[in-house]
């Protein structure tokens, strides 16, 4: 059966979009990121090169990141980016119609999730299923959802942090926080300020948070720039594990105190499951040097990061794909 040859998966977050493709794998891998020319309002760049242009606040271009907090910020914007991606991935328009699953942030409302996708079945002629986060990001690591067994998913993203138990496609018990990976920058940049003095661009920040962590890395320390906030001028200076482990202690605790909310109401029936089959990490938060450490010391249950974390959510929602055509797989409001 080739009739899914050309529907695409979309995992749409927060700080990443990826696009999967039937027949071809994972075709986009980008930040959600789109720069506008606030003179014109014609778009400038999409993605990687938009994002590049963040924070560097070159004249007369306004760089948008339309989802900022788990939800959508801009919808304009992300239907542009989106349509955007969908040419740039070579996604085949045509008299056809596709079939296309996408992933939106849990944080978005339903009428939100609902113009994603009526922007896309305007614009590109998809018939589209909306597909929950966690729903994906547990078949994406590994959890055999067709065959109804159940599964223990954290995902950390950028904007959101999902915490859930999932069996046969459908969220049994659930959390999801406003709090991830840009929160973590977030608690950085306020330490550095408030601590070094040192006014530091979220991508310092970002850079800080990968290589020390919790753990303080394999030097206990890094070097980063900044601007000096009494001279204002850059200034070089060398962060300890210490300072950056301290400021993501609030984030990482409100994480892994949800982990243990939501372990302590799963229904006795799957928590078997849940046991042999660990609790996976998702999302590039489950890179975080010494996160499922920490979750796991909370939980009491094995902890393990899911394969490529960043691309579970995109591989889940591809899986949900390919097993849709013939069963009655539930989508979203779809
Ligand atoms: N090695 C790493 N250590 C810690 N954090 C990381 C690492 N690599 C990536 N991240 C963080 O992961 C986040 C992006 O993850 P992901 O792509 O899963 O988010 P998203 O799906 O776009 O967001 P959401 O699911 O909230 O909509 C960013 O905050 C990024 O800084
Ligand atoms: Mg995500």
């Amino acid at each position: 059966m080739m009739r899914i040859r050309g529907s695409v998966a979309i995992d749409l977050g927060t700080v990443n979009t990826l696009v999967w493709v039937a027949g071809r794998g994972i075709v986009l891998d980008e930040p959600s990121a789109i720069a506008i020319d606030s003179g014109t309002g014609a778009i400038v760049a999409i993605g990687s090169a938009a994002d590049a242009l963040a924070e560097k606040e070159p004249q007369d271009i306004n760089v948008i990141h339309p989802l900022r907090d788990g939800v959508i910020a801009d919808l304009d914007a992300t239907a542009e980016m989106l349509h955007g991606f969908l040419r740039k991935a070579g996604s085949p328009g045509g008299p056809l119609r596709r079939h296309a699953v996408v992933c939106v942030p849990s944080g978005a409302t339903w009428v939100e999730r609902r113009s994603v996708a009526a922007a896309l079945e305007a614009r590109r002629r998809y018939s589209v299923q909306l597909i929950d986060e966690p729903v994906a990001a547990a078949a994406g690591a590994g959890f055999d959802l067709s065959a109804g067994a159940g599964g223990f998913v954290v995902d950390v993203g950028g904007g959101t942090t999902e915490v859930a138990a999932v069996a046969g496609w459908r969220v049994v018990r659930a959390q999801s926080l406003r709090m991830a990976g840009n929160a973590m920058d977030d608690a950085i940049v306020n330490a550095a300020r408030s601590e070094l003095g040192l006014i530091l661009s979220s991508r310092a920040a970002r850079q800080l948070k990968t290589t020390l962590g919790l753990t303080g890395g394999p030097e206990g320390w890094a070097e980063t720039v900044g601007i000096d906030a009494a001279r204002r001028t850059p200034r070089v200076e060398r962060v300890s594990g210490e300072m950056v482990a301290a400021a993501l202690e609030p984030v990482v605790a409100t994480i892994a105190r949800a982990v243990q909310e939501v372990l302590s109401d799963i229904p006795s029936g799957i928590a078997e499951d849940v046991v042999r089959g660990k609790i996976r990490l998702a999302g590039g938060g489950a890179l975080l040097p010494g996160l499922p450490e920490r979750v796991e010391a909370m939980a009491e249950i094995g902890v393990t990061v899911a394969e490529d974390p960043l691309r579970c959510v995109v591989r889940g929602a591809a899986a949900l794909l390919e097993v849709s055509r013939n069963s009655g797989v539930p989508g979203v409001g779809g």
